[in-house]
């Protein structure tokens, strides 16, 4: 049995401590804003934050993850108000919107360390594959969420999700506040 924390929850996965981290989050959690895309390290969709380092959950296993710190695209904030996510917003980045959690949350282990990247900067630390093309509005947002953390913009809130943090925790358990 693998012991460790996801979304600020303790949690214990009776699954063989071989399984990939993503599929411990998605099909025993129901934390399904977590992507599978690929499943060989390569497109980024599964990326969630392992005790600060944005990490590809398809290539860590669960034996990998014990006693680290998870949290995912779910926990990121509890209202959309992350100022990537109210980047991402104000910039139409998304399009098909697949790729969108796994590049959020890359962004923001991003800028946590550096918020000012430049345009390398963001290239290496955001090696995110999106089938849409957004790379251009992609650099964009993030350039605009640095700018909120640094306090030299505002942007009005994302519109409300069409279901609340309450509901969506009454049908997906691993929402619930511990
Ligand atoms: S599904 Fe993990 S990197 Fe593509
Ligand atoms: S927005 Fe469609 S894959 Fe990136």
């Amino acid at each position: 049995m693998t012991r460790f924390t996801v979304n600020d929850r303790p949690v214990q996965y009776r699954m063989d401590p071989d399984t990939p981290l993503l599929w411990a989050l998605r099909d025993a959690s129901n934390l399904t804003g977590t992507k599978y895309g690929c499943g060989t390290g390569d497109c980024g969709a599964c990326t969630v934050d392992i005790d600060g380092e944005a990490v590809r959950a398809c290539q860590v296993s669960l034996a990998q993850t014990e006693g680290r710190f998870v949290t995912t695209i779910e926990a990121l904030s509890p209202d959309r108000g992350h100022p990537v996510q109210q980047a991402f917003a104000a910039e139409n980045v998304s399009q098909c919107g697949y790729c969108i959690p796994g590049m959020v949350m890359a962004a923001s282990v991003l800028l946590r360390r550096n918020n000012d990247p430049g345009d390398e900067e963001i290239d290496a630390a955001i090696t995110n594959i999106c089938r849409c093309g957004i790379y251009p509005r992609l650099r964009g947002a993030i350039k605009r969420a640095g700018r909120i953390m640094r306090g030299e913009e505002q942007v009005a809130a994302a519109p409300p999700p069409g279901i609340t943090p309450e509901e969506a925790a009454r049908t997906v358990p691993a929402l619930r506040k511990p």
